[in-house]
């Protein structure tokens, strides 16, 4: 919690959004004050409200695009801020693969936009958020951050391509301290049952998809694929809970703040989970059925990847702490106590930070 408003101001973009919202509550519980710059394009306010109850501190939120330079410069100029994480972009795989401008517009030139703005302003600490997806499909597991670039949609790409353009900025200036995040597949929600992923529109992820299912609102899951070489023939990957990618973010803005250059470093268990086994520990958590048929395999996927953990623990003293049990039996809480996500009223809940 803030000891004061003297508490450092880190301006996180996208900041309403799924990790983003999680990541405020990670700040405040370190200490930090965070002033949200989001669209909103894909996210809902009422997720800072939920952060102040939480934590008891509710995030400025200033409304405006990351690609707007006008607006980045006047939130460093009104709200003093000293450090940046930045979540803010399209995340969508097949959504880039149908409208890759949109992609390169707002991941790649939005980022260009927002670390010129801060070289502007003279804040020179920045938290990333990258992809496991620049590593493409074709790595073996685990995979380490010094695995080759080798994204296969225009997502990763734009990606990879961020990750580029700020490994130039640190060599051209040793003033700045960065650090990239190559999250694999975060999921789950806050213990609160408060704050969660609420995705428009159909899920194209396999948690809020089975979660989903749990709670009636879908039919059944279509598993993509039983016939990979893997443990069960469905595909594995590697389940990171977003409570532990939120507290990734503090550790390595803590890294950054400290340190010059750039860090590119995965968040991850360094353990797979099969679907099956994930529709199993989401059986355990909500003490409902699953159901569910096979499907053919999704275009594009991977048969199993997951990542090699060890550089954020070496580096800033990070490792994931809640296994897949939780994230389900979050997951569960969230999608249970908030059938309709923010239109829900907010349960009670104290925090005890
Ligand atoms: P999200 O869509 O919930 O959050 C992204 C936020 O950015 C949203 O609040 C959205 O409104 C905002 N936004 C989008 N375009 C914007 C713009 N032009 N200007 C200002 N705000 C804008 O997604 P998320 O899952 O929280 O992902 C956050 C970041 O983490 C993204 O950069 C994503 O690429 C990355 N990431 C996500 C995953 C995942 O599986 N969720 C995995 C790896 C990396
Ligand atoms: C996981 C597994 C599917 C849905 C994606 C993005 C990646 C990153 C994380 C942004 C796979 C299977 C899924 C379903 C299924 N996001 N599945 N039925 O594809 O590993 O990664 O989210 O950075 O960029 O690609 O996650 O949850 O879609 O799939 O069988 O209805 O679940 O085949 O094996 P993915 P996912």
């Amino acid at each position: 919690m803030p000891k004061s408003t003297s508490a450092p101001r880190v301006l996180v973009t996208g900041g309403a959004g799924f990790i983003g919202s999680h990541t405020c509550v990670a700040l405040i519980a370190a200490g930090y004050l965070p002033v949200v710059l989001d669209s909103l394009v894909n996210s809902d306010a009422r997720s800072l409200q939920r952060v102040a109850c939480i934590t008891g501190v509710e995030p400025v939120l200033v409304r405006g695009d990351v690609r707007d330079a006008a607006a980045l410069d006047h939130v460093f100029a009104a709200h003093g801020i000293e450090a940046v994480v930045h979540l803010a972009g399209l995340k969508a795989v097949g959504e880039s693969v149908a409208d890759p401008l949109s992609y390169y517009d707002v991941n790649l030139a939005g980022t260009l936009a927002l670390v010129q703005a801060m070289g502007r302003a003279g804040v020179r600490t920045l938290v990333f958020s990258s992809s496991a997806t620049v590593y493409g499909d074709s790595q073996p597991s685990p995979i380490a951050e010094s695995a080759p670039y080798g994204a296969v949609n225009p997502y990763g790409r734009t990606k990879a391509m961020v990750e580029t353009v700020l490994a130039d900025l640190t060599q051209a200036d040793a003033r700045w301290g960065i650090a990239c995040l190559r999250y694999f597949n975060p999921v789950g929600a806050h213990e609160s049952g408060l704050l969660g992923e609420r995705p428009h529109g159909p899920p194209n992820n396999l948690m809020p998809y089975i979660s989903q299912v749990a709670a009636g609102e879908r039919e059944c899951l279509v598993v993509h694929g039983d016939d990979y070489e893997t443990i069960d023939g469905t595909g594995v990957r590697d389940y990171v809970h977003v409570m532990d990618v939120a507290e990734g973010h503090v550790a390595a803005l803590r890294h950054a703040v400290r340190h010059s250059g750039i860090l590119m470093t995965n968040l991850g268990t360094g353990r797979g989970a099969s679907v099956l086994e994930v529709v199993s520990a989401f059986e355990r958590a909500s003490g409902r059925r699953i159901a569910l048929r096979i499907g053919p395999r999704r275009p594009g996927d991977a048969p199993a990847y997951w990542a090699d953990a060890r550089s954020a623990f070496l580096a800033f003293g990070w490792r994931a702490r809640r296994d897949l049990d939780q994230m389900c039996a979050d997951s569960w809480r969230w999608q249970a106590t908030n059938p309709h996500g923010f239109d829900d009223p907010a349960p009670a809940f104290t925090a005890d930070l």
